[in-house]
């Protein structure tokens, strides 16, 4: 076991070198550069500004220009990372004077400290959430589920070729979920929470969080134990909160500064095309001409509710730890499909949850890890990341070819239907791709590709989550409602 569990992070740690060599967000595309610079600026504004002056706009620190917008958690790390960079070399972080700096010394610095993520959080905290889903089901994949896991393209490509760290926070999360599994409901709430404040979409998944942790307490046998665990999970939450937040709780207007700058309403529904519904509705009715900002908003706001509610009220009555999973899924597929401000890359927080249901509907959920990187096409392709993207895809859906345990005869049966779909679907995608390669769009229509991308993939993931809901409402899987304490 030792040694498959060291080739596959020896395999997982390779693919991420190599693609890392490729370009990043941003790359040479002065005055504002990408992501990338993004984050290497708040390296730069968190090693040379006081704490209390991070989410502030002042002379030292223009928000107009990559103003920290994640939560406290992100900028501490900005911090560590940002003094190491000072020590390899200052030029990195010197304020003002290292803006739109890329040189090779510091893009190999820079990639480094990604892998470093990887290493120590990502690749742990995966094989704690395979470990902890063996366990708990009896299933014995947690070989082949760490091998998913870690080749995942989707979070190679946005971490290592892109240029983020969703590696910290979908870790943490990995070890929330794992914790749920193995009944740690103290720990789950301490790593949630840990997450949360790392990057504010791990929103996405809080409310399954929620009923399940609340379900749970509410079902002790006295209101004593009751009242303990749940003044206990409340103190951690809050605890946490706390003393990452310290430096801006000296007065409201700092803290509520934080917290305009992770909630941005100003900068509208959608940015860039996204595999959401707004962004596909906009369409054929621009959502822009006949709502203001606020207005859609709410509406936002409204729809994610009652697409989210259902599905978490289930699972607070129905309590179980393949529903809990399934909640998940079904959650942030919503937020995905249906919140504000919704990024290409917020489908990573679908795809874990679809990893953690590989056990029950292997070829459902493979299909749509591949459908979540072909939602980040245009993402990838702006990056110069498309060759890696498709060698990543391709390489991922032979290894879970090769070694997924192969159906009975009953189960080919049923997965004709299955077998028939996924095919439709998959050539529809590649078609689309080489489409979008050889044919010029007209002048005209300059965007239609990214957008038949982001309409095609919106249409596949509003499918997944009534897919997702009918295996839940539907009493025939009646696995899901065996509870296994
Ligand atoms: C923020 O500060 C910069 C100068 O550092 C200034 O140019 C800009 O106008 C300020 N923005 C706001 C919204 O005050
Ligand atoms: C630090 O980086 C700057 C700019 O990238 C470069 O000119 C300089 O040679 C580097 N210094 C060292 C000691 O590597």
């Amino acid at each position: 076991m030792l040694s498959e569990l060291a080739a596959t992070a020896f395999l997982a740690l390779s693919l991420r070198s190599i693609i890392s060599l490729n370009a990043y967000s941003g790359y040479n595309k002065p005055p504002m550069f990408g992501d990338y610079e993004a984050q290497r600026h708040w390296q730069e504004v968190t090693v040379n500004l006081d704490a209390k002056s991070w989410y502030t706009n002042g002379t030292h620190n223009d928000l107009q220009y990559w103003g920290l917008d994640y939560p406290p958690l992100t900028a501490y790390h900005s911090y560590l990372v940002g003094l190491a960079a000072k020590t390899q070399n200052a030029s990195f972080v010197s304020l003002h004077a290292s803006r739109g700096i890329e040189s090779k010394e510091h893009k190999s610095f820079m990639r480094l400290t990604v892998l470093t993520a990887d290493l120590l959080i990502y690749l742990p905290a995966i094989w704690i959430l395979s470990v902890a889903i063996d366990r708990t089901f009896q299933s014995n994949i947690k070989e082949l589920l760490f091998l998913l896991l870690a080749l995942y393209p989707g979070q190679m490509l946005i971490d290592n070729g892109h240029f983020q760290y969703n590696n910290i926070s979908l870790g943490l999360a990995a070890v929330a979920i794992a914790a749920i599994l193995c009944n740690k409901n103290y720990l789950a709430a301490f790593t949630f929470t840990l997450a949360l404040n790392y990057k504010q979409m791990e929103l996405y998944h809080a409310l399954p969080f929620f009923s399940y942790l609340l379900g749970t307490t509410l079902s002790r046998k006295s209101f004593k134990s009751f009242a303990i665990e749940l003044t206990a999970i409340a103190s951690i939450v809050l605890t946490v909160f706390a003393i990452l937040w310290l430096p801006w709780l000296h007065s409201i207007e700092a803290a509520s500064q934080v917290l305009h700058r992770l909630f941005p309403l100003g900068r509208g529904v959608f940015e860039d095309k996204v595999a959401n519904v707004w962004c596909s509705i906009n369409v054929i009715f621009k959502l822009r001409k006949h709502f203001q900002n606020h207005q859609m908003a709410l509406i936002c706001l409204g729809t994610t509710l009652l697409t989210v509610l259902p599905t978490n009220i289930i699972l607070f009555w129905r309590r179980s730890k393949p529903m809990f999973l399934l909640t998940l899924f079904n959650t942030s597929a919503a937020f995905f499909l249906f919140s504000f401000q919704v990024h290409e890359k917020s489908i990573l927080l679908v795809a874990l949850p679809a990893i953690c249901l590989f056990q029950w509907w292997p070829n459902e959920m493979l299909w749509f890890l591949e459908v979540s990187v072909f939602s980040m096409i245009p993402l990838l392709k702006r990056d110069h990341l498309l060759i890696p993207s498709v060698a990543a895809t391709v390489l991922f859906h032979l290894v879970f070819k090769c070694n997924y345990f192969k159906p009975n005869k009953e189960q080919m049966l049923e997965n004709k239907l299955l077998n028939m779909t996924v095919a439709i679907s998959e050539i529809l995608m590649l078609s689309i791709l080489v489409g979008s390669l050889a044919i010029k769009p007209s002048a005209r229509y300059p965007d239609i590709w990214p957008l038949i991308i982001s309409v095609v993939s919106c249409a596949h993931i509003f499918l997944f989550l009534v897919w997702g809901y009918v295996k839940q409402f539907m009493q025939c899987d009646r696995k899901l409602y065996n509870k296994i304490e």
